[in-house]
């Protein structure tokens, strides 16, 4: 079976529409810091307002716990889209009930409203199945048919992810389509040399993905927080970084399995280490075999991977045919630590070739160190669901709309 795309649910015109997009985009007080998953959903949105849908969207923001939170309000977002799209984007304070419903049918083809945070009904996360069947049974009142291009959400069993795509005919959006395309040409078909960087905090949130690419690449370079763990699986004393110990073993069995397979783990050779966490912590740069060395012994940490090491990693991944790169190199909100991230990005951006930015935190960090998306092959609005796709996982939204 293949994707539903949406030609196959016909003529849409005057049909309300129900759009599940993934508009969780960061807020500070109120403002949108980053509009990157907005402008994502535009080309499915615009699409079905051309041909004279009535469009409804939903979406979750945050992680309220099935009830109202002022601060999780869609609100803004309904704005911003407006902004974008040119039109006005009519804003139902709650998702189902009389407002939602006189809001939904005082559309007419071409217009377009936003329905408050699916999170606020319990019904959409419960764990309980006939919870989510009776939610999205209120949702599937509000249309004739279901277009599913929430990339971000598509590994999460939710109501209106899973179940709302069975209770109407349903396919998926412009967004979906596209993510799988990039991420199938990663897992299916990549052009080698194939590099894939990652960073992060955790390296227990990245096993998955390692032990599944490990196989299909050329190299694998790691730094971010996790670069420690690795570190200090090779006998390196890490001081204050960060450090799982009980993913050592893990580690030691995927630096093993590379080596059989001829793949290059490459580690950093040097690290930024600081005084404390913090933006104006007192810092060096020092080899990863005397990361102790530092005025502040065993209380240093590693917050950054080294400019020797920048450089390497870029090399790498300028003479790649293809890249993907999930998480940060180090803390690259902190002016001091962003050394790496920036070196990072702005040779992905030199790479002729397919360039892929997995994630919302990677995302976040390229746009916020003033990177346009357009410098990029793609930018990936999914985090979990784009690593849970290169696990090789059987994702329930995708699965729910004929994806094998
Ligand atoms: C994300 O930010 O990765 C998606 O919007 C999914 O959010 P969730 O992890 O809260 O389900």
């Amino acid at each position: 079976m293949t994707l539903r795309t949406l030609d196959s649910l016909g003529d849409v015109s005057g049909k309300s529409v129900i759009v599940r997009c993934d508009l969780n985009v960061p807020l500070e007080e109120g403002r949108i810091t980053d509009d990157g998953r907005i402008r994502a959903s535009l080309p499915t949105l615009t699409r079905l307002l051309d041909q004279g849908a009535r469009v409804v969207v939903i979406s979750h923001l945050g992680r309220p716990k099935g009830e109202p939170e002022a601060k999780y309000s869609l609100a803004p977002v309904a704005a911003r889209l407006g902004e974008l799209l040119g039109r006005e984007v009519a804003f139902s304070p709650e998702t189902v009930g009389d407002a939602a419903t006189s809001i939904v049918e005082s559309l007419r083809g071409g217009e377009i409203a936003l329905l408050e945070n699916l999170r606020f009904s319990p019904g959409e996360t419960s764990k309980d199945e006939a919870e989510r069947v009776a939610f999205a049974a209120r949702l599937a009142e509000f249309g004739d048919a279901f277009v599913s291009d929430g990339f971000g959400v598509v590994h999460r069993r939710q109501a209106s992810v899973y179940e709302l795509a069975k209770a109407l005919p349903s396919a998926a959006g412009l967004l979906i389509e596209a993510e799988l395309d990039v991420l199938d040409r990663l897992t299916a078909r990549p052009e080698k040399p194939y590099t894939v960087v990652l960073g992060g905090s955790k390296v227990s949130d990245k096993l998955g993905v390692i032990g599944h690419l490990l196989p299909r690449v050329t190299s694998l370079l790691i730094g971010g927080g996790m670069m420690f763990t690795f570190l200090a699986a090779l006998g390196h004393r890490v001081g204050g970084s960060l450090l799982e110990e009980d993913q050592l073993d893990t580690v030691r069995g995927y630096l093993q399995e590379a080596e059989r397979l001829g793949v290059e783990i490459v580690l950093p050779t040097d690290a930024v280490v600081a005084s404390h966490f913090g933006g104006d912590a007192e810092h060096e740069v020092r080899r990863v075999d005397e990361l102790e060395a530092t005025p502040w012994g065993e209380k240093g940490m590693g917050l950054d991977i080294g400019p020797e090491t920048a450089a390497a990693f870029a090399e790498r991944v300028r003479s790649s045919r293809t890249v993907f790169w999930n998480g940060p190199m180090g803390v690259f909100e902190l002016g001091p630590f962003a050394g790496g991230t920036k070196a990072v990005a702005e040779a992905l951006s030199q790479v002729e070739g397919l360039s892929v930015v997995g994630g919302g935190d990677s995302a976040a960090a390229v746009r916020a160190l003033g990177f346009d998306d357009d410098r990029f092959g793609h930018i990936s609005t999914g985090g979990g669901a784009s690593l849970e796709f290169l696990e090789g996982a059987s994702l329930p939204g995708l699965e729910v709309l004929g994806w094998q």
